[in-house]
């Protein structure tokens, strides 16, 4: 029999316009990984990057990373939040070491530079020199080596930040939907931190942010939702897509009597015969939006993920930390005016959600196992047909065009 080496194998290049088809080696690729850190996560997009509630007074920091590179985001003396790289001037330290904390001046360990809360670096350590010798020349200009700044800007309670300074601005580049419903989601009152998790996710970053946007496999891959009637293919509900592509929302409404049959006839495992709850308590929930809507799921590219499943809220951030390899930061909020009852509902459903969530606990496994299927396989694409070739917003779900609108926007910034 003829061998077949996949080494040799040709890999597939882009086709013009074509967004169904997505060759295996983009997931794995060195390469293109680091061309995503400079075009993606250094390009003309918002990456989320805190919580406001996690910096309410003047000096609370935050650190955090755009793509792999770290940041700082800190609410000044003025009230004003602003973000940096998060690296001293001097030998290029990590500045704040913690991940959050409270500070009057931002301080190096490594040869104690200092800098004021607006990046301005204030205080050199022997600037003078000791003992009369030494120190820094005439000529070294401290208003010269302050922070490097990023672009920062607030959004529903959401601090969103940008290494591109031609970035649009934040409503202008999340289109009317995506605004709309982030609203929706967060925009009841000032958001309130009830709980946070971080889950290492053995797979490429753009397999999560695909299977966010690909509504087709929740009900397919999650036991959960399908056996407990939570989400089902033939509730009402529809998927919109900013123009761009970049963006999606998906939305549904729990329905006890449609989409029973379906599933009942395409061998699926997750109609669960005979998984029941001991306790169904764990699916109480109050009634609290006004539109009927108990599922919603949204992506703002490249690293943000809402979802509101029934009163469990989550902002969920998408930190990608090698080509195979990818930080999930999860954020469960809730509101302030909660409560006690509202709290106490929110922590109950959140066990639906998070790393070993009832619901999303197969998505922390399924882009693992395509990282590991698709080894030395250079030749072949993925295919993403579901609901035709287009990227357009629908009023059903047995579909994958925000799958194709990720890659639409994907393509553009890469220029491939
Ligand atoms: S590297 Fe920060 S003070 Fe030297
Ligand atoms: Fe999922």
């Amino acid at each position: 029999m003829e061998g077949f080496d996949l080494e040799l194998a040709a890999r597939p290049a882009w086709r013009h316009g074509d967004y169904s088809h997505i060759p295996f080696w983009v997931y794995s690729d060195a390469a293109n990984y680091q061309a995503e850190l400079r075009d993606i996560y250094k390009g003309p997009v918002w990456n989320y990057l805190c919580l406001a509630a996690e910096l309410p007074g003047n000096g609370d920091y935050k650190t955090t990373k755009i793509g792999e590179t770290p940041v700082l985001v800190v609410r000044g003396e003025d009230g004003v939040v602003r973000g940096f790289l998060n690296r001293c001037a001097h030998r290029g330290a990590l500045l704040c070491l913690e991940p959050r904390g409270s500070v009057k001046r931002l301080t190096c360990v490594y040869h104690a530079w200092s800098y004021d809360l607006e990046g301005n670096l204030k205080n050199v350590a022997f600037e003078d020199g000791a003992d009369g010798r030494g120190g820094m020349p005439d000529d070294f200009d401290k208003s010269r080596h302050g922070l490097r700044p990023i672009e920062v800007t607030e959004f529903c309670g959401l601090v969103f930040g940008s290494f591109d300074p031609g970035v649009p601005d934040i409503e202008t580049y999340l289109g009317p939907e995506s605004v709309r419903f982030l609203k929706r989601a967060l925009g009841k009152a000032p958001l309130k931190l009830i709980g946070r998790s971080t889950q290492v996710m053995h797979n490429n970053w753009k397999l999560y942010l695909e299977n966010v946007k690909d509504v087709y496999h929740a009900t397919i891959l999650h036991l959960f939702f399908t056996r407990f009637r939570l989400n089902r293919l033939g509730h009402e509900g529809g998927i919109i897509v900013s123009d761009s592509g970049a963006h999606h929302v998906s939305y549904s409404k729990m329905d006890a009597e449609r989409g029973n049959q379906d599933y009942a006839s395409q061998d699926i495992r997750s109609t669960g015969e005979g998984f029941s709850l001991n306790d169904p308590s764990l699916l109480d929930s109050i009634d609290e939006w006004e539109d009927g809507i108990t599922v919603q799921i949204q992506s703002v590219f490249p690293s943000l993920v809402i979802q509101v499943i029934q009163n469990s809220i989550a902002v969920r951030q998408i930190l990608p930390t090698a080509v195979d390899r990818t930080d999930l930061n999860w954020n469960f909020v809730g509101f302030e005016g909660d409560s006690e009852e509202m709290t106490r509902t929110r922590v109950k459903l959140n066990n639906l959600v998070g790393p070993s969530g009832y619901i999303s606990l197969e998505d922390g496994a399924i882009g693992g196992f395509v990282q590991r299927a698709i080894r030395g396989v250079e030749e072949d694409s993925g295919v993403v047909r579901m609901g035709g070739d287009d990227v357009t917003t629908v009023d059903y779900r047995a579909t994958e065009t925000s799958v194709r609108g990720f890659w639409k926007m994907y393509r553009g910034l890469m220029g491939v």
